[in-house]
């Protein structure tokens, strides 16, 4: 059993279904069809994985042992505030990896995983295009200029209390 409650994952195999509809069943198909089961559901849950090793004839973890090759793909769903942490060159040139190591400890999650209520996931993507604000974090659509891993925690606070505002 995922991460997904029943009704989740019933909804999820029926988009599936529809989604590997429109797929032949040869093996080379993988990557194209899990890009469109992560565009569908922001991530590649287990329950879709499945269906996806039955649908190309392979096992479970073979198609995990594929997608976990790859960087984009992720395995837990978004969160509601998806945090992400440009690596591109310009940003890592510059301590965007301590910048994501300080996002990891300020959200006491891993790359790739989702806070335990949902609000935040972390990921750490390619170039966003605006390399001379390196380093470069986003949340949700927000951009985040040249940031340091002792800007992160007063960041994550700023956010917090615009959300407690907002649900006021
Ligand atoms: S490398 Fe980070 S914005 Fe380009």
């Amino acid at each position: 059993m995922g991460i997904e409650s029943e009704a989740e994952e019933q909804q999820m195999t029926e988009e599936t279904g529809k989604l590997l509809a429109q797929f032949e069943t040869e093996k080379s198909g993988l990557i194209p069809i899990l890009q469109s089961v992560q565009n569908t559901f922001g991530y590649l849950p287990e329950a879709a994985m499945r269906q996806v090793a039955d649908h190309l004839g392979m096992t479970d973890v073979q198609i995990y042992g594929v997608a976990s090759f790859y960087n984009h793909f992720r395995f837990t769903p978004l969160g509601r505030h998806p945090v992400q942490m440009c690596m591109g060159t310009a940003c890592h040139m510059v301590g965007g990896g301590l910048v994501l190591e300080a996002l990891e400890r300020s959200l006491d999650i891993q790359v790739g995983g989702i806070t335990e209520d949902k609000e935040f996931s972390l990921d750490r993507v390619a170039c966003v295009g605006c390399c001379g604000l390196a380093p470069v974090m986003m949340i949700g659509d927000k951009i985040y200029p040249k940031m340091t891993s002792t800007k992160v925690d007063e960041a994550m606070v700023n956010l917090k209390m615009e959300m407690e505002e907002k649900s006021d």
